[in-house]
């Protein structure tokens, strides 16, 4: 067994020169070891070294949206995965100069984003991703705009006492972006903006091999043609459109609704209704079997969370499911994976709001009047997500 410190390099460079596929793999084998990697690294570094690295961590984002905007990712993209480009090709094709071309490969070296080798400089496969056209792309733009927030929400909690945040109009993203728009709202005013958001949203959820559809009994609770499925918040129609994929023959009617600014110009598969609402508006299709919602509560702090519920329950009738499909903190708080936790975090820079554990979902739900059939949670490791099956207080499957 390695046990010194070149022991486990060499091993470490014996894997790196034939890495297993993905395919390959135990399911969390992998995760484990970056685990252990992340610990044994901290052992190992002297505390200035660590240091440095927290520092300069929060730049890494900031690069690769410079790199992106001056075509270095669209430039290498151009001339093909694995074919190495030299300074003077890469200047041609990027926007800025050379001092700044340079300064800025100097900064993707650092992060392992490009290789160096023989005056040539090769693209890592994994940030092909960051060129301009694709979803990823898109995704590194919308993180810079949240990136912005957390930068600044030391000085906003430091004038709260580091009070957790409640108010939606009076968020990070308030103080960070000096407006008073709530988060979607500012959005909607550039779609610079919106567009990143919605290919954001448009990405598999993490940790999430299993579709919501994949646990759910869709045939046994959604197959009726009299019966209306209602994707409330549902963005660009990506999660109803799957549905649809997934069971093209389910009768009925499948209908996208959303903000007007976010739902124009959607192009769903036919068959799929688009219709404009504003949910703390009264929902116009009363009665329908299933009102679906992805995560689109966790964005709300209780009290607007409780009004679009209400409005919801109100449409309800007695044979109405109501679906919540979310995050789910541990109990206890000290137990998520980083994704969750940084999305705990990002829906308190957004929206001063925060994830929940399944006491609150379930407690929220009767506080809204609902009860709570089932939880639905995905097989395998994930303890992350549930879909939460309600009914009306006073009805029954
Ligand atoms: C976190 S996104 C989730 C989108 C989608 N359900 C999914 O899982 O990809 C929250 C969605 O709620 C929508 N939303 C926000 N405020 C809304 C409102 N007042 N009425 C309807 N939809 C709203 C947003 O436009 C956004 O698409």
């Amino acid at each position: 067994m390695a046990t010194s410190i070149s022991e486990i390099t060499r091993a470490v460079e014996a894997l790196l020169a034939n890495p297993p596929p993905i395919e390959d793999r135990k399911d969390g084998e992998a995760e484990l070891l970056f685990d252990a990697m992340d610990r044994l690294r901290v052992a190992l570094e002297k505390p200035e070294q660590t240091v440095n690295r927290i520092i300069f961590s929060c730049r890494t984002l900031p690069i690769i949206k410079i790199a992106q905007g001056m075509g270095i990712f669209d430039a290498f993209a151009a001339a093909g995965h694995d074919k190495p480009l030299s300074l003077d090709q890469l200047d041609k094709q990027t926007k800025g100069d050379r001092p700044m071309l340079v300064r800025i490969l100097r900064l993707l070296i650092t992060e392992k984003v490009v290789t160096k080798a023989n005056d040539l400089f090769t693209l890592a496969p994994f940030a092909f991703q960051f060129r301009n056209d694709t979803v990823s792309g898109e995704v590194i733009k919308h993180f810079h705009n949240t990136a912005l927030t957390a930068i600044q929400a030391p000085n906003y909690l430091k004038a709260r006492d580091y009070m957790s945040p409640d108010d939606a109009y009076d968020a990070p993203h308030q103080f960070a972006n000096n407006t008073k728009k709530h988060y979607f709202d500012w959005l909607a005013d550039d779609e610079e903006r919106q567009r990143p958001f919605n290919a954001t949203m448009s990405l598999p959820r993490h940790d999430n091999q299993n579709q919501w559809f994949d646990i759910y009994p869709v045939r046994e609770r959604l197959d009726d043609k009299s019966h209306v499925f209602i994707d409330l918040g549902g963005g660009a129609g990506h999660d109803v459109a799957s549905l649809k994929s997934r069971f093209p023959d389910l009768p009925g009617r499948l209908v996208l609704q959303d903000l007007p600014a976010v739902v124009k110009g959607v192009e769903l598969p036919s068959g799929i209704e688009v219709i404009p609402h504003n949910m703390f508006e009264p929902q116009p299709i009363k009665g329908a079997r299933a009102y679906y919602m992805r995560t689109v509560l966790h964005d709300w702090p209780d009290k607007q969370a409780l009004e679009v519920l209400a409005r919801t329950r109100e449409a309800m009738g007695k044979s109405s499911i109501l679906l919540i499909n979310e995050n789910v903190l541990s109990e206890g708080g000290a137990d998520d994976t980083p994704v969750v936790a940084h999305t705990d975090f990002t829906m308190m820079l957004n929206f001063s709001s925060h994830e929940r554990t399944e006491a609150e979902w379930t407690e929220l739900l009767q506080k809204a009047n609902l009860k709570v059939i089932k939880v639905w949670k995905p097989q395998q490791t994930i303890k992350s997500r549930a879909l939460f099956e309600a009914m009306r207080a006073d009805a029954s499957l």
